[in-house]
């Protein structure tokens, strides 16, 4: 593990892990990390640590977890994709260090989560995630939700990524493609991977293609999360190539179908 490109696709969520709690070091580390993770939006995210004992947490999919790390926002507009940038990043600092993570925004007692977080009102609690070291072999019940949403495929980027208008496939140079493929590797609810990406006039202008049933009071629209997922895995990708990303909120008005949303463009400065 070493590159951006070797850690985005290296990740995998993490559902069964070792029993062992995370070394003083590696909580240090994290707890510095946690206090700023700042996102395009300028919404901030805060992140509480829940020890799992002390509070009573657990979820259905999870073995052999001890600690968990619950993200809150305050309402508002881009909430949930800063929340999916912010939080994502935390994702994969923490897969850096070799702990492993899975973005949990359904399959939990979520009252339980709530309360140990301190979620007020005017705040949602969208998502938590375990902190652990993965076991050396999965759950059968880890092995068997891969399959059932195919995790360990995506959707080609010829469906994801256009040129100029909706649907017609880009055709970028190679490093622009080595940052999409981080894209399209990017977690999302249900591996869904909600988002399309249209490059006109070299902008990027990200959208969300609407699936039923992912908003919900509580969460938000948990696929605007996965927008802000990909948004963060585009940025450092760019980063990483020396390019730095001007995002900004401003619909291009390009034809898009009925259950798509324009959600933000990047401009690259290199
Ligand atoms: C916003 C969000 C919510 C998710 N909620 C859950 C969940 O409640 N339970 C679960 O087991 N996995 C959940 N996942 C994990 C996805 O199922 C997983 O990321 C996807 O299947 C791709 O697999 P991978 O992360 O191993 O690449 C969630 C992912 C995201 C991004």
């Amino acid at each position: 593990m070493g590159n951006l490109s070797e850690i985005i696709k290296g990740r995998k969520s993490v559902r069964t892990y070792d029993g062992n709690e995370i070394s003083e070091e590696h909580r240090k580390d994290l707890e510095e990390y946690i206090k700023d993770i700042p996102n395009p939006f300028g919404v901030p995210v805060e992140f509480v640590l829940l020890d799992a004992k002390e509070h009573g947490l657990s979820s259905p999919v999870l073995a052999g977890e001890s600690l968990y790390v619950a993200g809150k926002v305050e309402k508002k507009p881009h909430a949930e994709e800063a929340y999916g940038y912010s939080f994502e990043k935390l994702v994969l600092h923490a897969w850096k260090l070799g702990i492993g993570t899975v973005w949990i925004g359904g399959t939990m007692k979520r009252e339980n989560f709530e309360k140990a977080a301190g979620v007020k009102s005017g705040e949602m609690m969208p998502c938590v995630s375990p902190l652990g070291y993965p076991a050396k072999k999965k759950s059968l019940k880890e092995t068997m939700m891969r399959k059932g949403v195919g995790a360990d495929t995506r959707i080609p980027a010829a469906d994801l990524f256009f040129d100029g208008t909706w649907g017609s496939a880009l055709d970028p140079d190679a490093d622009m493609k080595g940052i999409l493929e981080m894209v399209r590797w990017a977690p999302s609810a249900v591996n869904k991977q909600p988002w399309r990406i249209i490059r006109r006039d070299g902008v990027y202008h990200f959208y969300e293609k609407k699936d039923k049933g992912y908003v919900r009071e509580e969460t938000g629209d948990l696929q605007k999360i996965d927008v802000g997922i990909a948004l963060c895995h585009f940025c450092m990708g760019l980063e990483e190539k020396g390019m730095h990303a001007e995002t900004a909120v401003n619909d291009p008005g390009i034809e898009i179908p009925g259950d798509a949303e324009y959600i933000v463009s990047v401009s690259i400065r290199k």
